[in-house]
């Protein structure tokens, strides 16, 4: 009986979540952080970035392409009490990431370092524990060799930590790995599908173990189960079947959930472990892309993982609200640009479906910056890349593997190891001379011998995925897509102007967009005229300058390697057979701030800003890629005088002969009419003219401008902007209102300044101050500003076009949030949330 309250016990605590074993537990509380050797020892919450909580500045080591914050190294330390019951489990710490360098010691016994900030690696603790006492972890990280990264990458151990204790007989850490084969009906369809449930199991005195896999659908129900027996310690392989399958998809994400069970000879339990899957078909053809048989282009984007003010510090409700932004302008598909991501982002694109490229690595063996990996590859790369895959290959979202973006050994003569950070961040797509072929009949490159061995690597750990690699030497004696089986997916970075030709190039070769246009924006700034076309950085060797540090928000500035957001569209359109692209980036992101230095120290790509609010171009993609209706009218209409502009913002101007350009992205619907003040204005003929996209040159006057939409001569929709007033009042709008009281789980508030009848003033860039009382605290505060020097950890930023954000994270508490926030001259606001 008791044996049977246990275990019915243990799948009650055993929580769902990608692959984990149930006897896994958070290990972040109770850390205490010391700066250098002779920092102050202080209380801090894991997942934690000491970068992030520091101040700008340019003589930082990171330099602006990393973000201008600080470095160095930090150390961690955790004391925990084990129980001498515990004696006899096994007992494992997990780190999901740690930047960089990290070494980790139990009770002064060291377990090992890891260089690569983005991996995820495992410890057995089980060795060297006191049982009945205290014991104490402590981890090092080093992160002082800087640059080593082309954007921002934290400092610390900036991701969860796990402590997990199981019987001596379990489940190795990332140790099942499901696999399905659909099983299809006489008209095509699937109708069932079978489920492959290899088992690695720890078992040192290779004892016999019962290995039991239950599957369980979404609802919990039990659909299939198989059982075997075992007593090697390598583990085994089961099928189970499951009748009428529901398959993932990006439009229904169905996950399936497989309990494994580990029994002795009694029966007894010894331990569980939950993996979800999905059951879904992806193929990579000549002629596109198809998910279960149907035809599809991943629309994706690109994403670093800061998450703006936050800084690395993984959240999963942080990662989530990027997502549904993007969810909701039609995306289905990220790029894990350029690393492995944290565990909680491909769990949540499994989720909420999005299909995913899982990316290894930004370098092989030549280095990109004086500090980075590429010190470490010759030692560390098969260990990084078996960890990575074994982690990550379950997850129904995870479609393709990359092994590298834009690796210098695409060339022979790439000679990159003098180059600056900002130099190597430009550089890296103007091409380098790919010399004549030099190789013949068989003989292939080192370089191309790697890829081939890297993709090799990988398939042999999963055979169910195409392999690619982010590249940007276009042409076909590339090194690494030479050897025909090592990509099995031409990818290449922007070199739109190649696409044409890449049937010819690569007969037999599906083919991704594996980053597209590098458009660049900020949020809420607009340069006259909208047709003109700003390519910065005119060239990569000379410093790029403007006085004004801002990038025009009409689709009318790019990096010269890169296109318009539309073109792109286009060009997918035209061409069904591209599988997919992925937009570089979706959010902006710290650090890589091109074209621009410093104070400039954040990205200007994003399709969201830093603070995630959309610019005006994510309306493009909403019109293009969902259903929903949509009408989007720009710019604001405060021009002249720069009307109410706060001083430390770059007001927009109209032209010199007083003409502003008005845009309207817009979908289902044939035409768009607009009116200023009332009178009809003429759709203009020299700006650039799309389905989807209107404008108008409008002589500026203050007022109303009032766009209508008519489909058939019917009017579909209407939207307008005004002329805002003098900054009145704050109005603060959380993203939620309720959240969850876990010590975790964050609110996005938004703060704009708006005029007295309520309209936002777009040129505002008043100081906010906010006070927080209640079960939350200040987790950061931005404005989506790449030049700002103000800090993320604050209670007061200055608005930048009228918003700012506030992030409020619950501390642990239930109950209200109450929020204030004033301003001078400014009616101060209140809101509330609620903790629970
Ligand atoms: C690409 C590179 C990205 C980013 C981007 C900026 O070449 O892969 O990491 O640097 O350019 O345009």
């Amino acid at each position: 009986m008791i044996a049977r309250l246990i275990f019915f016990f243990s799948i009650l605590l055993c929580l769902p979540v990608s692959a984990q074993d149930c006897g896994r537990q958070s290990f972040n509380d109770g850390w205490t952080f010391r700066l250098g050797d002779d920092g102050v020892q202080r209380n801090v919450r894991i997942p934690h970035d000491w970068a992030v909580e520091g101040d700008f500045n340019k003589d930082n080591p990171s330099g602006t392409g990393g973000g201008a914050l600080p470095g160095g190294i930090g150390w961690y330390e955790k004391h925990f009490f084990v129980d001498k019951g515990e004696r006899g489990k096994a007992v494992r710490i997990t780190f999901d990431g740690v930047y960089m360098n990290s070494t980790v010691w139990i009770n002064g016994q060291e377990l090992g370092t890891r260089p690569y900030g983005y991996i995820s690696f495992t410890y057995d603790l089980t060795p060297y524990l006191r049982y009945g006492k205290d014991n104490v972890v402590v981890v090092k990280v080093d992160n002082s060799d800087q640059p080593n990264s082309r954007w921002y990458s934290g400092c610390g151990i900036y991701r969860n930590v796990w402590l997990t204790k199981t019987n001596a007989i379990h489940v190795a850490e990332n140790g099942t790995y499901v696999t399905t084969t659909m099983r299809k009906g006489a008209d095509g369809k699937a109708v069932a599908a079978d489920v492959n449930i290899a088992v690695d199991i720890v078992n040192p005195q290779g004892r016999p173990v019962k290995v039991r896999n239950i599957i369980r659908n979404a609802d919990k129900q039990t659909v299939a189960q198989s059982e075997g027996t075992t007593n090697s310690a390598g583990g085994m392989a089961l099928t189970a079947n499951i009748s009428n399958a529901q398959l993932w998809s990006v439009a229904s994400p169905y996950l399936y959930t497989v309990v494994t069970q580990l029994l002795d000879a009694d029966g007894k339990l010894l331990d569980e472990y939950n993996t979800r899957f999905g059951v879904r078909d992806v193929q990579f053809t000549t002629e596109g892309c198809f998910l279960n048989g149907e035809h599809i282009q991943i629309q994706g984007v690109c994403n670093h993982h800061d998450l703006g003010c936050l800084g690395a510090a993984v959240n999963r409700r942080g990662i989530e609200r990027q997502l549904e932004l993007l969810k909701a302008a039609g995306f289905n598909g990220i790029r894990c640009s350029h690393n492995p991501p944290a565990p909680e982002l491909l769990e949540l694109c499994d989720e909420m479906g999005f299909l995913v490229m899982d990316e290894a690595f930004d370098m092989w063996r030549r280095k990109k910056t004086a500090g980075d990996y590429a010190r470490f590859f010759n030692q560390w790369h098969e260990r990084d890349l078996a960890d990575f895959v074994r982690r990550d290959r379950n997850h129904p979202s995870v479609c393709i593997w990359s092994i590298g973006n834009e690796v210098l050994e695409q060339w022979s003569d790439a000679k990159a190891d003098t180059l600056t950070l900002e130099e190597a961040n430009l550089i890296l797509n103007f091409g380098h001379a790919i010399e004549d072929d030099k190789t013949s009949g068989d003989q292939l490159s080192v370089n191309s011998l790697l890829c081939r061995k890297l993709a090799n690597f990988v398939r042999a750990l999963d055979p169910t995925r195409p392999i690619t690699a982010g590249c940007n030497e276009p042409n076909k004696n590339n090194h690494l897509f030479k050897p025909v089986d090592a990509l099995d997916i031409i990818g290449y970075n922007y070199h739109n102007q190649n696409i044409h030709d890449v049937k010819k190039n690569f007969p037999g070769r599906p083919f991704i967009i594996t980053e597209s246009n590098s458009s660049l924006m900020t949020r809420g700034y607009y340069r006259q005229n909208s047709d003109s076309m700003y390519v910065w950085p005119e060239r990569w060797d000379k410093p790029f300058y403007d006085e004004t540090f801002s990038c025009s928000s009409y689709e009318n500035c790019h990096v010269p390697w890169g296109n318009t957001n539309i073109e792109t569209l286009n060009l997918m359109r035209r061409y069904p057979w591209i599988c997919g692209q992925f937009v570089w980036t979706g959010f902006d992101y710290i650090g890589e701030p091109t074209p621009y230095g410093w104070p400039a120290r954040s990205s200007y790509f994003g399709i969201i800003d830093l603070a995630g609010f959309p610019k005006d171009v994510y309306w493009l993609y909403k019109s293009r890629l969902t259903q929903e209706p949509v009408l989007h009218l720009f710019p604001h209409w405060n021009f002249g005088n720069e009307t109410y502009a706060g001083k430390d913002i770059v007001a927009s101007k109209m032209s010199k002969d007083g003409y502003v350009d008005v845009w309207a992205y817009y979908n289902q619907a044939d035409t768009v009419e607009l009116y200023l003040n009332g009178k009809p204005m003429d759709a203009a003929a020299v700006l650039p003219h799309d389905a989807s996209l209107m404008c108008w040159r409008v002589k500026y006057e203050p007022g109303e401008l009032l766009a209508v939409a008519k489909r058939n001569g019917r009017v579909v929709s209407s939207a307008s902007v005004s002329t805002a007033g003098e900054p009145a009042a704050i109005r603060l709008t959380p993203d939620r209102r309720v959240i969850t009281a876990d010590g975790v789980d964050l609110s996005f508030v938004t703060v704009e300044v708006v005029d007295k009848e309520g309209r936002l003033c777009p040129n505002a860039s008043n100081l906010i101050h906010f006070d927080v009382t209640g079960a939350a605290f200040i987790a950061g505060v931005d404005n989506g500003s790449p030049i700002s020097l103000e800090r993320f950890k604050d209670n007061k930023r200055k608005a930048f076009y009228g918003k700012c954000l506030l992030v409020i994270q619950n501390n642990g508490n239930a109950g209200k949030v109450t929020i204030t926030a004033t301003g001078d001259n400014l009616s101060a606001a209140t809101t509330e949330v609620i903790c629970q």
